[in-house]
């Protein structure tokens, strides 16, 4: 089939086998990608309409335990200064973000074991109290179930946990051999049916990644059906081992982003600060493609440089309120808009309001 008629059929059925998610990603042109944003926005606005959902991220520790490849965290870079905020300079985030109109909180970590699974549980319960408008989003990585049990029991509303590529053999050449592939995998599926609203996701130009792992990203993805798919261009990070990788380009995170909006209609789809760091407009034309969450910063200015994850990272220098204001006047300039509210995935919306 030619591009625009998989372009048709993926809009019609929202689902193409594994052939069409190659022929797609490989063939389509410019020209062609146009006329899928236009139908991924359409799609996109029949649920969501141009409002655009907000996440304050606090990245609170950058020790990870683990050494992934691409990650400028990695436990083995001795470039990075490690930090760790403490409860009470977590929740003046929280209050700062608040008051800025913020109204989902992503604790965000790398896979820190100085920070307890009770010192993070009564984090999300006390944020709670303070604020039970707010939804609480863990992203600190793999764990064992009945941690995320407990987690979801203290009041996590949401979990983040890319999945970085569907393909064993891909994942493998990502990451040391101590991470299990399948570990990963079956964290999700936990999370899911614990009851979370969970996120998984791909780097876009992965070292390595071919057309086939990108369809089989989106094959899982459809398995597993998530609430929230995050997608970046791979940035490389010049102390890990793939500092001379090319990055992954602007356009093809775009393409990605208008299949996946066609694929899962109803889905939260971050346009990422990593598309942003690749191109000054890179969020923008993100939510033109079909995505419609921005996730902005509200960690403390003063440790924004130490958690890079790729060279260049935007927004390092400024204060939550300038990121705030920027981004709403970014989405403004193409006739969006910043919702002040949970923002829960489409189907959830009701019973959150009912409880
Ligand atoms: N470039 C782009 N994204 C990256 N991530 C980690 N390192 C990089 C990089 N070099 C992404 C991973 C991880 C998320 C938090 O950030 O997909 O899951
Ligand atoms: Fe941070 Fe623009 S979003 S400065």
């Amino acid at each position: 089939m030619a591009v625009l008629e998989w372009i048709e059929t993926l809009h019609r059925d929202t689902v193409l086998d594994k052939q069409g998610y190659m022929e797609l990603i490989a063939d389509c042109s410019e020209e062609e990608a146009k006329t899928l944003f236009e139908k991924a926005c359409a799609v996109k606005e029949q649920y969501y309409q141009k409002e655009v959902y907000v996440r304050g991220l606090i990245e609170f520790s950058n020790y990870c335990r683990n050494n992934c490849y691409y990650c400028g965290i990695r436990s083995q870079n001795r470039c990075v200064e490690r930090y760790r905020l403490s409860p009470s300079e977590i929740l003046s985030c929280v209050e700062e973000g608040y008051a800025l109109g913020f109204r989902t909180f992503v604790l965000q970590s790398g896979e820190d074991c100085g920070y307890s699974a009770q010192e993070i549980g009564h984090l999300v319960s006390d944020i709670k109290k303070r604020h039970s408008d707010c939804a609480v989003t863990l992203s600190v990585g793999e764990r064992e179930r009945d941690i995320y049990q407990y987690w979801f029991e203290c009041g996590a509303d949401r979990y983040l946990l890319r999945h970085e590529t569907a393909t064993k053999e891909h994942y493998e050449m990502l990451h040391p051999k101590e991470l299990s592939f399948e570990n990963r995998i079956r964290c999700l599926y936990d999370l899911k049916e614990i009851g979370y609203q969970v996120g998984a996701g791909f780097m876009v130009g992965s070292p390595y990644q071919t057309t086939e792992h990108l369809a089989n990203d989106i094959l899982f993805l459809k398995a597993l059906e998530p609430h929230m798919i995050g997608i970046g261009p791979f940035i490389a990070q010049k102390d890990s081992p793939f500092a001379d990788m090319p990055n992954g380009t602007l356009n093809q995170t775009l393409l990605m982003l208008g299949i996946l909006r066609l694929s899962f209609p109803k889905v939260l789809l971050p346009a990422t600060t990593a598309l942003g760091t690749i191109d000054p407009r890179g969020r923008e034309y993100g939510i033109l493609a079909g995505a419609n969450v921005v996730m902005p910063n509200l960690s403390p200015v003063g440790v924004r440089e130490k958690y890079q994850l790729y060279d260049n990272k935007i927004c390092t220098g400024e204060e939550s309120a300038q990121c705030k204001h920027c981004l709403s006047n970014r989405m403004e300039s193409i006739g969006h808009h910043i919702v002040i509210s949970r923002g829960d995935y489409f189907d959830r919306q009701k019973r959150q309001i009912d409880k």
